[in-house]
């Protein structure tokens, strides 16, 4: 079948000499940079890793210092990334380059696959930037350009839709310049064929190539079928005050959130009268309830819709950590407590200051 994206190369090019962003992770090949900035980006946007990624290569500067380093300062390294198993996996492929591969990473895009957290779109994106390999890395970026350019109607959510995709793109990328290739369709997926119906096609260089332009249909494609609904779970969220410290417990080794610490709380919205029942089960029991706040955290799969409690407490504290100021800000609580996180610093600040 003739192949649209075999023309694109070219045009995609000569504009991405022009146009392509300034990102701290480009203009180097070392496939531990590449690879760290990578795997941040699969879930999150360009904007929001930069900071991260900038930190994270300061503290962890080579695939050997990550390889050794501490569980826990990896997870504070995270912190407010979200889909924290990206770090444990980015950890455990860091080992085996320097157990299995003498420190050095594995150059072809099999060989990468092996590396745990390491999928098809990651692989391929190593292998090319820093390896200069001629494979693809089709993220959901590309796979709107390349649905557009195509005009194909394919549901990209099924596996072979994208295999359909992702072998017309690896037909397109060019043996001189892979790796740029690859950024390219990136940069142009995240500045000018943008989602939701509202592409730049007057910023296009390949406006003179898309079907889905030539068809009116730039706002219809990609089609994505509708996803089941995320589950809602109701929680209610204990910041537990006790001498100058909050309560705080670690999270299960599997799981959503896994390893990662949270306040206390319970299944369930528990309104004002009930909200002391759970308080038992740690031995506690409430001095004085100071304040209920409310929030919410959306994650792929589940909602959660939480009520919180600040209150000093009395007691035991059975299976919880009770943190100071400066502690609390040495463990990885996930955004998902964002609020309650910033409830429990103001207040440990305001019992200092008292
Ligand atoms: N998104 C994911 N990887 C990227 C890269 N290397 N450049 C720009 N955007 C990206």
């Amino acid at each position: 079948m003739n192949n649209r994206l075999e023309a694109i190369a070219g045009p995609l090019l000569d504009w991405y000499d022009v146009n392509k962003r300034t990102l701290p992770w480009r203009g180097d090949r070392d496939p531990y940079r590449i690879l760290v900035s990578e795997v941040m980006l699969q879930q999150t946007r360009v904007a929001a890793v930069i900071p991260y990624y900038l930190r994270w290569m300061e503290a962890l500067p080579t695939v050997e210092a990550l390889a050794a380093a501490d569980g826990e300062r990896l997870m504070k390294l995270w912190q407010g990334l979200g889909y924290y198993s990206r770090a444990r996996n980015l950890q455990r492929a860091a080992k085996v380059v320097m157990e299995t591969c003498g420190g050095r990473f594995p150059e072809t895009r099999e060989a990468l696959l092996r590396l745990p957290g390491v999928g098809d779109y990651t692989a391929g994106a190593v292998a090319s930037i820093a390896f200069g390999q001629r494979v693809p890395a089709v993220d959901g970026n590309v796979l709107r350009v390349a649905a557009r350019i195509t005009g194909d109607d394919g549901d990209i959510l099924e596996t072979q839709v994208r295999r359909r995709f992702r072998e017309q793109v690896a037909e397109a990328v060019p043996a001189d310049r892979p790796g740029e290739f690859n950024q390219a369709l990136m940069d142009l997926g995240a500045t000018v064929c943008l989602p939701n119906g509202s592409p730049d096609c007057g910023g296009c260089p390949l406006a003179a190539l898309c079907e889905a332009r030539r068809l009116g249909r730039q706002e219809n494609l990609p089609v994505r079928r509708r996803k089941a609904a995320r589950r809602q779970e109701e929680l209610t969220v204990y910041l537990l005050l006790r001498e100058g410290r909050v309560a705080l417990r670690r999270r299960a080794e599997d799981g959503l959130l896994a390893g990662l610490w949270e306040f206390p709380h319970v299944q369930g919205r528990l309104d004002d009268g009930a909200a002391a029942g759970p308080l038992d089960a740690w031995g506690l029991r409430a001095l004085e309830w100071q304040k209920r706040l409310t929030a919410r955290h959306i994650f792929t799969h589940v909602e959660w819709h939480m009520t919180g409690y600040l209150l000093r407490a009395a007691g035991e504290g059975t299976g919880l950590t009770w943190a100071d100021r400066a502690e609390l800000e040495t463990l990885a609580v996930p955004s998902a407590f964002g609020k309650f996180l910033e409830a429990a610093r103001q207040a440990l600040d305001g019992e200092a200051g008292t």
